[in-house]
């Protein structure tokens, strides 16, 4: 078996506490898209130098995890009985899972499955909780918002509520004029909703320096994942509502407020999204003439500070963040007529598995090490690849919340998967981008279909050989991308995306591999192994790995998936005091 590696790059000698690269001070007058470019380049690691960040834990100023309101009403969701049967496949099949009423009970579900704690760990005298959603360094920097109707029991007027996990609770930030709110939403069905997701860029910045941005963004992604995946547990539908500005939603959710952050950390508005009972809306019309003022809002509490201080700034996140900011513009249309059609994708639709969602859901948890020995076989691996595709007729989960073509594609290493012949693969996630990928990647790669591979995954071997050492390699030396079943890169289509739709599409690209990453880790579930998100890798190396020389094709994210090693130093304690121990 040979080897595959990278001979003109040598092994990582990377210094801790690496100093931070030259400025590289944009003109004032640079477009939002240099700015960008300017900033994915800058925040690269690189064999010979991380990222700048502090280079050390400042443990006194470690940000809180939870944001909370003081001063805002708190209605406590009733934590559900465990035990809600839906088979985890039906998730995916949709239109099958009877539409749930919206009541208090179906809002905690909702809750519950997507942004909530499903742990605590301890070691010696730490702790620390885990939730639904994963995050870069455990760091959560995600926020979550709804605007919700009036509901029994939570509220007698629609109001803007704040999600607390801690204590799997809502803070009632703003009530509104009933009759402004249900004019905005007449376009919408009855018994729809809103969420929406905010970051604290300051929470990934603490730790990651100036390539926290990028994580945050991640997060966000996976977040949205989750939103859709709760919604599809409870027969709802949810689509991103692509084209509101991000002032609207700022508005929306009360972030512009100034006076109610004071000096805690503010909140950079990210997204929006609408739930609506039964399937998504395709094309939904966006709330149009959405202001604070138009909805008649009572706004109460404040946020709490969530770091005594900031002993250092890092200004390219703010930076970024400001050319990334979306305006108002048409929601995006894309045509999936080529897409394959599920028996294409899967050969057989899966109308069977393992576990119910709820054990999937709250059961997902990374990997911190991978045993290097399991193997996958052939058919879970195919049925996981194939869940990360679109379908032909939109109705594919989750990538009916989000209206564009795949931009994220993948750049696997295999390394144990039954029947699979080691090596690099590729995985065209839009049928149609498959020329230029071709055209992108090393000159040599063989581009073979595997004889066993149902017809419409466009998944294609390049290189036959043992690359375990490569991916670890490429993923700063982490051993778990050598030592799972397989891991990958996410190749993004990054200029022709800045270009077709603009500089705030950066955030759109690292939400499109978020939410790869998290159908990956459920999967993981599903075939009883695990995952793990990996946000540190050598950017220009995995370029390298792939024979990528053009700066038009970027690697957003890594991950791997296989066998996990438990560690069993640590214990691990229910999410909430009111939990039946699981
Ligand atoms: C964007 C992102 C990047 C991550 N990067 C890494 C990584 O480089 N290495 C690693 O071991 N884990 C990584 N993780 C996994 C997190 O450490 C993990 O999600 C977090 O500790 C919470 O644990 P949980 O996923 O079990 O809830 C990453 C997760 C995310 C979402």
């Amino acid at each position: 078996m040979t080897t595959i590696s990278i001979a003109s790059y040598r092994l990582p000698r990377v210094p801790t506490g690496a100093p931070a690269p030259p400025a590289g001070q944009l003109d004032a007058d640079a477009s939002p898209e240099e700015v960008v470019v300017a900033y994915h380049e800058r925040t690269k690691h690189h064999f010979q130098r991380y990222a700048a960040s502090l280079g050390c834990m400042d443990w006194a100023t470690q940000p809180d995890p939870f944001r909370r309101y003081p001063g805002a009403d708190v209605v406590r969701l009733l934590l559900p009985k465990p035990g809600h049967p839906l088979p985890y496949w039906q998730l995916y099949a949709l239109g099958d899972v009877p539409s749930e009423p919206l009541s208090l009970e179906s809002i905690s579900l909702f809750f519950r499955y997507a942004l909530s704690l499903t742990a605590w760990k301890r070691f010696h005298e730490t702790t620390w909780s885990l939730r639904a959603n994963p995050s870069s360094g455990n760091l959560h920097p995600t926020e979550g918002y709804a605007v919700l109707p009036a509901i029994e029991r939570l509220g007698d007027a629609p109001a803007v509520y704040h999600y607390a996990p801690k204590e799997h609770a809502l803070e009632r930030r703003a009530i509104f004029d009933a009759q402004a709110w249900s004019e905005l939403c007449a376009p919408f069905p009855e018994g729809s909703f809103l969420v929406g997701l905010s970051s604290v860029h300051w929470r990934e910045a603490w730790k990651y320096g100036e390539r926290a941005f990028r994580y945050c963004q991640h997060d966000a992604g996976h977040a949205l994942a989750t939103l859709r995946i709760a919604a599809a547990a409870l027969g709802w539908g949810l689509v991103l509502l692509d084209g509101m500005s991000d002032s609207a939603i700022a508005g929306l959710f009360g972030l512009s407020r100034g006076d109610d952050y004071g000096t805690a950390e503010r909140e950079e508005p990210e997204l929006l999204a609408l739930v609506t009972p039964g399937l998504p809306l395709t094309s939904p019309e966006l709330l149009n003439g959405l202001t604070a003022g138009s909805i008649g809002a009572q706004w109460c509490g404040r946020a709490n500070a969530l770091s005594p201080e900031h002993r250092v700034e890092w200004p390219v996140i703010d930076e970024v963040a400001q050319a990334t900011r979306r305006s108002e513009n048409a929601p995006i249309t894309e045509d999936f007529s080529r897409f394959p059609t599920e028996e294409a994708l899967f050969g057989i639709p899966v109308r069977h598995g393992l576990l119910t969602a709820e054990k999937a859901i709250l059961g997902r948890r990374s990997a911190v090490a991978m045993d290097g020995a399991t193997a996958i076989s052939r058919e879970a691996f195919f049925r996981t690849l194939a869940r990360l595709m679109p379908t032909r007729d939109g109705r594919s989960m989750p990538w009916d919340a989000i209206p564009w073509r795949p931009r994220i594609h993948l750049g696997l290493f295999v390394h144990r998967v039954e029947g699979v012949p080691r090596g690099l693969y590729a995985l065209a996630r839009d049928p149609d981008r498959l020329a230029a990928l071709k055209d992108v990647m090393r000159r040599e790669f063989r581009w073979q279909r595997l004889p066993s591979c149902p017809p419409g995954l466009p998944l294609y071997l390049l290189q036959e050989g043992d690359c375990r050492a490569l991916a670890a390699t490429v993923s700063c030396g982490q051993g778990i991308a050598g030592d799972g079943a397989f891991s990958l890169g996410m190749i993004a289509d990054y200029m022709d995306s800045l270009t077709t739709y603009g500089a705030a599409f950066y955030r759109n690209l690292f939400w499109e591999a978020g939410m790869v990453g998290q159908v990956l880790y459920l999967e993981a579930e599903e075939t009883g192994i695990r995952s793990t998100g990996i946000g540190c890798y050598f950017d220009d190396p995995v370029h390298e790995a792939f024979g990528i020389t053009s700066r038009e094709w970027q690697s957003f994210y890594h991950f791997t998936v296989g066998g996990l090693v438990e560690d069993t130093r640590l214990s691990t304690l229910p999410a909430y005091d009111f939990e039946e121990p699981r």
